[in-house]
């Protein structure tokens, strides 16, 4: 089954052209991160205008780089949700378009369960039940998988998602958005025990995550002269440690057989050497090469998994939050 897979949920436009689920034939992406630098974050609607120039060169080239043509592809994919309306809508809506041109049927996929689906996409079996951990500038999630499109959430973040406390450090430290690979080239030139960071605790809720407390705190170091690169190792340090701690007390509530992640801040080498350290009985996969961050063949992939008999691509509709159960 080929499958041409759409992404747009914030400020990558992505297209890309997957076979069987797991064989990428093109994955492209034109990305506007460059205009959001001046406001610290993405700005909503200039994401969208971006999205409207973008996605239609996008598909092209993602079809000539495969080497495919629209009849040879057997189903549209396209993410439908979360993420920001406007931005879902250009999508979602090229993705219709298509669909009906070409006569192919559309399914809509969660971003979110994407970005798991990327830690999972070559394998020929998934060990389970496991952990799934998405850590991106928009989730900061822990949960139990125990098939794929069945899912038992365990915890959340109560207020930043950690690849948003990681952009918020990035610019209080004068870093260009996004802040989350900048920390981590800053942080390698600092010492990781030099600020007594300490991660956010919820009451009552030891899994879940609180960041906004621990950014504060870089915000109050940062006062005078200080050694920048220590206080981003320190920071990173703390939340990634968060992290890794956090999923071990959850794999140990079940028969747990291994741990998937997915999301922008599985980019992070630091959190490697971590999770390494703190798991080092159960298997633990990444996504691959570049399926770290927002891309379209994560969609494409799990799409080819999500297929049934289709109906109206016109009922499709693109969300802003829904959850991924
Ligand atoms: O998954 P993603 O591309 O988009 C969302 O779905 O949110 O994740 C983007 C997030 C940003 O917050 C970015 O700063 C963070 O992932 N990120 C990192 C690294 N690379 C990207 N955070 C920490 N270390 C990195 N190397
Ligand atoms: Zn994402």
């Amino acid at each position: 089954m080929i499958v041409l897979g759409i992404e747009s949920t914030c400020d990558e436009t992505g297209a890309a052209v997957v076979k069987d689920g797991k064989t990428i034939l093109s994955n492209v992406l034109a990305s506007s991160a460059d205009i959001h630098e001046k406001y610290g974050g993405v700005f909503p609607e200039l994401a969208c205008r971006r999205h409207i120039e973008a996605i239609i060169p996008v598909v092209d080239e993602a079809l000539k780089t495969a080497q495919v043509t629209p009849d040879q592809i057997d189903l549209i994919a396209v993410a439908k949700g979360p993420g920001l309306i406007g931005a879902l809508l250009i999508g979602m809506n090229a993705a219709k378009g298509l669909s009906i041109a070409w006569n192919k049927p559309l399914v809509g996929v969660n971003h979110v369960e994407a970005h798991l689906y990327a830690s999972m996409m070559e394998l020929e079996t998934v060990p389970l039940p496991a952990l799934g951990i998405v850590i991106s500038g928009g989730h900061t999630l822990l949960l139990k998988i125990l098939e794929l499109g069945c899912y038992q959430p365990i915890s959340t973040t109560v207020d930043d998602a950690i690849g948003e406390a990681f952009d918020k450090v990035g610019n209080l430290l004068g870093l260009t958005y996004p802040g989350g690979p900048q920390v981590e080239k800053l942080a390698r030139l600092g010492n990781p025990k030099a600020y007594p960071f300490t991660a956010g605790k919820v009451k009552r809720s030891p899994l879940d995550f609180s960041f906004s407390g621990l950014k504060t705190a870089v915000l109050y170091a940062l006062k005078g002269d200080v050694d920048k690169a220590s206080i981003a190792a320190s920071f990173q340090e703390t939340a990634l440690r968060d992290i890794a701690n956090k999923a071990m007390m959850a794999s140990k509530s079940f028969d747990c057989q291994a741990i998937f992640l997915g999301g922008g801040v599985t980019a992070n080498q630091r959190l490697k050497a971590i999770m390494q350290e703190t798991f080092p009985h159960l298997p633990v996969f990444w996504p691959q090469g570049t399926l770290s961050l927002d891309n379209a063949a994560m969609i494409a992939g799990l799409g080819a998994k999500k297929f049934f008999p289709p109906g109206d691509p016109l009922d499709l509709e693109a969300r802003t939050r829904i959850p991924i159960v």
